[in-house]
């Protein structure tokens, strides 16, 4: 979906578009797609990779707040698709950061030995809580799905450090307020529009960009590494002046930034597993390279991982 097919749905243009969020088209699922349809194409492709079978896999974390259902977990529905029998699944609600605090899980239950392979997914399908007459927020989400398969090495590399981070005091900057106990859906709640994404988009604009300075200096610092030593930032792909932002504060020339929002919109826990993708398969990662991974989304969450590859 471009920016001017955005422009016939709601009072907008092609340049604000591109210039204040760096977005010029988003894909948009069928309407018969879940986030779990999604995740299996994704998951598909890692297994493949990995040279694994579904029944290698013992745990699927699927990172997602468009879900299939309520219930069950939509890492139930992917399992099910898969033919993972030998996997437990859950999904983790953590909104755009939800693929990292995935792979802090995977990362610690594979360090203390309690999981061999772990399916960590970001999936979603935001096109169906977007509200598509508001303006401030339609313009800015796509649907997608990435996918990796987490395991031990003996080998010197890996994820090196992961770092979580919430702050439930600013919930209401990013929210979507219907559907849940809080407001159960009800004919009222649909006819308010509560089970759409509302956001300040300003203010979360403003606590993103001081909030991810601060951490990606944090992560290099806790692991006395030097920004002149990474070989890729790769960010949560939210918009184009926050990752500028955050290139910036780390004197990070932007050859060394992967940005493909201009493709795809803010696709939330998918966004950082679809870039890794495209960035390895470009050739745009070697091995031994260090890459630093960041996100930051509504909860408020952010989180960061630095992987030597
Ligand atoms: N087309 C045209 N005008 C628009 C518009 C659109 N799609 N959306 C908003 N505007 C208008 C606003 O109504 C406002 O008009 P006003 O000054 O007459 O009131 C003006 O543009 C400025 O709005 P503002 O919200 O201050 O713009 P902004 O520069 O902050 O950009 C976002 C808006 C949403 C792009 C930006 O704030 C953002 O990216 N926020 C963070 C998103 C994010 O990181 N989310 C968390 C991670 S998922």
């Amino acid at each position: 979906m471009s920016n001017s097919d955005m422009e016939k749905l709601v009072d907008t243009s092609e340049e604000w578009i591109i210039e204040r969020t760096g977005i010029k088209e988003r894909r948009i699922a069928d309407e018969s797609q879940a986030a779990s349809d999604l995740a299996y194409e994704a998951s598909k492709i890692a297994l493949e990779r990995a040279g694994l079978q579904a029944e290698d896999i013992d745990l699927i974390i699927v990172a997602t707040v468009t879900g299939d259902m309520p219930f069950p977990a939509t890492a139930c529905f992917l399992q099910n698709k898969l033919g993972a029998v030998n996997a437990a699944g859950f999904d983790i609600n953590a909104t755009c950061s939800g693929f990292l605090y995935g792979l802090y899980v995977a990362d610690g239950l594979i360090k203390s030995g309690m999981h061999r392979k772990i399916l960590v997914v970001g999936a979603e399908v935001l096109s169906k809580i977007t509200d598509w007459d508001d303006r401030t927020t339609c313009v800015l989400f796509g649907d997608g799905a990435g996918a990796v398969i987490v395991g031990p090495t003996e080998e010197d590399r890996g994820i090196l450090s992961m770092h979580i981070n919430s702050d439930g005091r600013m919930w209401d900057l990013l929210h979507v307020p219907g559907g849940g106990s809080r407001n159960p859906a009800s004919k009222e709640t649909i006819d308010k529009k509560l089970h759409y994404i509302k956001m300040k988009g300003n203010e979360t604009f403003k606590v993103a960009v001081r909030t991810l300075e601060e951490l990606v200096v944090r992560t290099l610092e806790e692991n006395g590494l030097d920004s002149s030593q990474l070989s890729l930032l790769i960010p949560h792909q939210a918009n184009l002046r926050i990752i500028q932002a955050t290139a910036d504060r780390l004197k990070l020339p932007f050859d060394k930034v992967v940005v493909n929002l201009d493709k795809y919109g803010n696709t939330s826990a998918a966004s950082i597993p679809i870039a890794l993708d495209e960035a390895v398969a470009s050739g745009r990662i070697g091995k031994g390279d260090y890459i630093l991974l960041e996100a930051f989304g509504g909860g408020l969450t952010w989180a960061s991982a630095l992987i030597k590859w």
